[in-house]
């Protein structure tokens, strides 16, 4: 052994030029792993920018269209459909979430219509339709749980019989999982699938997509009873059990990367298509620091995605995919 020629195992000969880089790296990303989450809203000729978060829109219908085509182009798998329900068409128990014209039925057949290979994801929760924005029926103060879930899968048959192809139940009430499927079959819609919001937290980064909504301001108190304590991990992985033993398809986290040792313990024990959800604060707080020139804008935002694959995430429901897919693409030199 040659004095002085220590040590003999360098990592960083992987490390040394790009090709070597690319062929040791463990995880992707791909266009497949990324679903775009749109808002939308009733009227005609208008697109307003979400004030918390820039570079996301809300567009009326007419605009839609216009506004799904380059997530088509760019051969994005699924979008997040959320309406934004107009305040007077709000009540006490969420009535319009089962209107089957109300707005998320209008824009499901329109982009299915228009996009019939785009994969159509229906946030299942009353917080769009109440006046309260809670996601369930309230009695003497508390969300219930039992009379939710009534009306909770009644939304769900109403949106997939309007074309969603995957129901995205958020509402995190109790047997809600079960109740859907049966719903669905029982309307011969056996082949929609469930995406569960499974375990979902208590958090305090869905402030801009409430502002999104325009339920921030209505929301009385906290969704502390339905919703996760962040200080939990083991009943994380109840909760996604549960749901999966109730026959959800696919879970979700969320959200997404204060929460990454979740998506690997849910992935590590149970195997099943998981997706994380990058959320309205987690954009928000991105484009602040990008906005101030504090971080660079694409490798800050494609670094957070990767960070999901590496988490053992299938897909990543983030505000970013399209401009992930724009770079994505452009890097295979298309
Ligand atoms: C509705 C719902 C919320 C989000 C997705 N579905 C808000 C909430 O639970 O209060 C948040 C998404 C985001 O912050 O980007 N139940």
């Amino acid at each position: 052994m040659m004095a002085g020629r220590f040590p003999l195992a360098r990592p960083r000969r992987n490390r040394i030029d790009d090709f070597t880089r690319r062929l040791v790296a463990e995880n992707t990303l791909g266009i497949n792993n990324l679903i775009w989450p749109i808002f939308f809203m009733e009227g005609t000729n208008t697109v307003t920018e979400v004030s918390s978060m820039p570079g996301v829109h809300r567009v009326t219908l007419d605009k839609l269209a216009a506004h799904v085509e380059p997530a088509a182009k760019l051969g994005i798998p699924a979008l997040a459909l959320f309406p934004i329900t107009p305040t007077e068409a709000r009540d006490e128990n969420g009535t319009e979430a089962t209107n089957p014209d109300n707005l998320m039925c209008r824009a499901a057949r329109l982009l299915k219509k228009e996009f019939p290979e785009v994969g159509l994801i229906g946030d299942v929760a009353l917080d769009p339709y109440t006046s309260h924005g809670h996601d369930g029926l309230i009695e003497n103060g508390y969300v219930v749980n039992d009379p939710s879930v009534t009306i909770l899968s009644q939304q769900a048959v109403n949106q997939a019989a309007a074309g969603v192809d995957i129901i995205a139940p958020s509402d995190m009430m109790d047997g809600r999982i079960e109740a859907i499927r049966r719903d669905l079959d029982g309307n011969g819609l056996i082949n929609t699938r469930i995406m569960s919001y499974a375990a979902k937290y208590a958090s305090a980064f869905y402030g801009p997509f409430r502002d999104a909504l325009g339920s921030g301001g209505m929301l009385k108190g906290d969704k502390k009873t339905y919703q996760m304590d962040p200080a939990n991990s083991d009943e994380a992985l109840r909760e996604v059990e549960m749901d999966i033993a109730e026959g959800a398809d696919m879970v979700m986290v969320k959200p997404g990367l204060p929460y990454l040792d979740i998506i690997r313990r849910v992935k590590d024990e149970f195997h099943v298509p998981t997706f994380a959800y990058q959320v309205s604060g987690e954009y928000a707080m991105l484009m602040a620091a990008i906005r101030n020139g504090w971080l660079d804008h694409e490798r800050a935002v494609m670094e957070s995605l990767l960070a999901f694959r590496r988490a053992g995430a299938n897909g990543i429901l983030t505000y970013f995919a399209i401009e992930a897919a724009e770079r994505i693409r452009a890097s295979f030199g298309q």
